[in-house]
C-alpha cells in the first residue's frame, strides 16, 4: 500500500483533489459556517485563515488523504473529504463536510461513494468507518447509504462545545463492499 501520491478522484458531478495554498480565500467562508462545525469535531469556530494554513501542514502527513470536494461543471470548491490511513491495521477513519448552501443534493454520498472505492481498490484497506454525532442523523444516513453497518454508540465519548455528546459509529469491511457491488453491478 503506498501513500506516496494523493489521487485526484472523480464522480459524475465532483472533482475530489489534493489542496493547495490558494484554495484558502474559497475555503475559508465554506468551512467557516457555524452549522459546518457544529456537527464536527475538528473544524474550529471561528475558522481563520491561520486555521487554514495549519490544515495545509497538517495534510501534508502521508496518513491523511484529505482532498477538496469541487464541482466538475464550475470547478468551484464545495467541501472536503479525507481518509485517515492506519497502515498497521490497514484501516482509515472517513470523515468529510460540505459548505451549506451544497447540503441535500446527495453530493456526500457520491463523494463518499468513490473514496471508499479509491480505499479498498487502490489502497487495499480492510475496513472503513467513520463516526457522527449523535445529533446529525444526515450523517448516520449518508454512512447507511455506502453500505456501512452501525457499529454501536459510544455513550457521551466525545466533548463538543461544553456538552458531552454521543458518537454513533460505523463501519464496512472490504469483504462487504466487494459484495455490495457485486450485487450493483
Ligand atoms: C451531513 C452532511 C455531510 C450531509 O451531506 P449531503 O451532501 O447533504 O448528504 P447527501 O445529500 O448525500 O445525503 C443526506 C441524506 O440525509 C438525509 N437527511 C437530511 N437531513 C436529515 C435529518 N435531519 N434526519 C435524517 N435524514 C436526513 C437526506 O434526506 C439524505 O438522504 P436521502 O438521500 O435518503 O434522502 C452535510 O450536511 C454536512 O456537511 N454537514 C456539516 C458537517 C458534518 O456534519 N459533517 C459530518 C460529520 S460526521
Amino acid at each position: 500500500m503506498s501513500l506516496s501520491m494523493l489521487p485526484t478522484l472523480e464522480t459524475a458531478r465532483l472533482r475530489l483533489r489534493p489542496y493547495r495554498e490558494s484554495d484558502i480565500a474559497e475555503l475559508l467562508p465554506l468551512i467557516g459556517a457555524r452549522e459546518v462545525a457544529a456537527t464536527t469535531l475538528r473544524i474550529p469556530h471561528p475558522y481563520t485563515e491561520q486555521n487554514a494554513k495549519d490544515f495545509l501542514v497538517l495534510i501534508q502527513d502521508p496518513g491523511r488523504i484529505w482532498l477538496a470536494v469541487s464541482l466538475r461543471s464550475d470547478g468551484c470548491q464545495i467541501g472536503g473529504m479525507g481518509l485517515t490511513v492506519d497502515l498497521q491495521h490497514q484501516h482509515a477513519e472517513l470523515g468529510y463536510w460540505l459548505g451549506v448552501a451544497h447540503w441535500g443534493k446527495g453530493y456526500v454520498t457520491e463523494a463518499a461513494r468513490e473514496m471508499l472505492r479509491y480505499g479498498f481498490e487502490d489502497l487495499h484497506l480492510h475496513r472503513i468507518f467513520a463516526s457522527h454525532f449523535k445529533h446529525n442523523p444526515a450523517s448516520g444516513r449518508v454512512l447507511r447509504k455506502l453500505g456501512m453497518r452501525h457499529e454501536g454508540c459510544q455513550r457521551q465519548h466525545l466533548h463538543k462545545w461544553d456538552q458531552f455528546v454521543d458518537s454513533e459509529l460505523y463501519g464496512i469491511l472490504r469483504q462487504e463492499w466487494q459484495l455490495s457491488r457485486e450485487v450493483h453491478e
